[in-house]
């Protein structure tokens, strides 16, 4: 049914090892009529059937979301859809208070390029890939029938996906299902209140990997003076304020970041809004005169690499600002150090807090080892989906 892609001798390996990626150069023929976000079926240079997958130009030429030989019909994909709205209903305490998680997470969930985000009654989808594009209608069908009280499906792949396809994502209207008329939702983690704005917002508006991190945040926060750094909209900052932290710091050098971060301050009773200050400015130079006031320190940068080729500056980022947090945090704080680098691993990481802590000369021991949460889960044969990692480490 589908056109077949044919790979070269050996080149099945990594497949067999249920890796979901094929390089443009394992390839050996493409069927004629083969066009960008076309499903194809992979063979073996032997005529193996070796899965289906999503075909684009690039250097990732395959993205692999089936290595069964199945129907691939609509029905196919309402039971993907299905499956990961049960297993986030199974896993996580969804109510009214708890209401803000990932419900597809690409590799993770075998549907390679396609994060769909949940915002109380909105769905916020982004796509990477076209064949994932493509099948927009089905998933928002699916999941309005699934989960009936969702009011907004929008598609937030603008952005993200190839420039050739702009001008059809211009005509097409952006909202899939629009019930109300609305560009933000208040939305709650843990109790805690959020204004999601999720056509201006970074990602699909908010950073849903980090709540099990940030609600350990809220148990370290009592009575503390905390510095918030790439702090987004507050997410940390929120959870800090709401569990009796004493001063709250939050700086970013989006402008627009925190502007998003003042509305969610707002959101608080007044007197815990009067604890609140805002910086706005580049957090490697503010590191560079920090005060030697906080109890706590948080930072959790944007991936300092995107890629293979940048990690040795990465790892030189990650070492000036954690060597300089561990440096002035007062004795007997605690710093949340994280990075969301696919291509800095945990012992690395861990490695480089290692540096930093010989280079700020202190004594440092390590309390907790902090990754993603279950609604972004790692497909084990792909290990770039495993990307966010921290360490809640003691500095005395
Ligand atoms: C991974 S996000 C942080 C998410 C946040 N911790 C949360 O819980 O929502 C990284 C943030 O760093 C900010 N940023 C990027 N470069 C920066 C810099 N040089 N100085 C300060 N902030 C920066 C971005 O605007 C973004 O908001």
């Amino acid at each position: 049914m589908f056109k077949t892609i044919t790979l070269k001798p050996t080149k099945e390996k990594s497949i067999l090892r249920r890796h979901p990626w094929v390089f443009s150069g394992a390839i050996k023929a493409i069927e004629n009529g083969i066009s960008n976000g076309d499903i194809v079926e992979i063979k073996s240079n032997k005529g193996r059937f070796l899965g289906y997958g999503h075909y684009n130009e690039g250097s990732i030429a395959i993205r692999i979301f089936e290595l069964n030989q199945l129907t691939i019909d609509n029905a196919y994909w309402e039971g993907k859809i299905k499956k990961a709205i049960s297993q986030r209903h199974h896993n996580l305490d969804i109510n009214g208070k708890n209401n803000i998680y990932r419900l597809v997470h690409a590799e993770g969930d075998e549907m390679p390029g396609c994060i769909i985000d949940r915002y109380d009654n909105v769905i916020v989808m982004q796509f990477h890939s076209v064949g994932m594009w493509k099948l927009k209608e089905i998933f928002s069908k699916t999941i309005a029938k699934q989960l009936s009280e969702i009011d907004v499906i929008y598609d937030k792949s603008e952005n993200t996906l190839p420039e050739v396809l702009k001008q059809e994502f211009q005509i097409q209207n952006s909202y899939l299902l629009r019930k109300i008329d609305a560009s933000d939702v208040i939305a709650s983690e843990y109790g805690n209140q959020f204004k999601i704005n999720w056509v201006t917002g970074q990602k699909t508006g908010f950073f849903i990997d980090q709540r099990e991190n940030r609600k350990l945040l809220g148990e370290y926060s009592q009575s503390k003076v905390i510095l918030n750094t790439f702090c987004y909209s507050g997410g940390f900052s929120i959870y800090a304020l709401n569990k009796g932290a004493k001063e709250v710091y939050s700086l970013d050098s989006s402008k627009k970041a925190m502007k998003l971060l003042e509305e969610n301050v707002k959101l608080l009773p007044q007197d815990l809004q009067q604890k609140h200050h805002s910086i706005t400015d580049d957090a490697m130079d503010y590191i560079k005169q920090l005060p030697e006031t906080f109890d706590v320190i948080i930072l959790d940068p944007p991936a300092f690499a995107k890629h293979i080729k940048s990690k040795n500056k990465a790892v030189q980022g990650y070492k000036r600002l954690n060597s300089r947090a561990i440096e002035k945090i007062k004795p007997g704080g605690y710093i949340f150090t994280f990075s969301c680098s696919q291509v800095i691993s945990n012992e690395l990481f861990k490695h480089i807090i290692l540096s930093s802590s010989i280079v700020a000369n202190r004594k440092v021991t390590i309390l907790h080892q902090l990754h993603q949460p279950m609604d972004h889960p790692v497909n084990i044969f792909h290990p770039e989906s495993e990307y966010l990692k921290g360490l809640v480490i003691k500095v005395d």
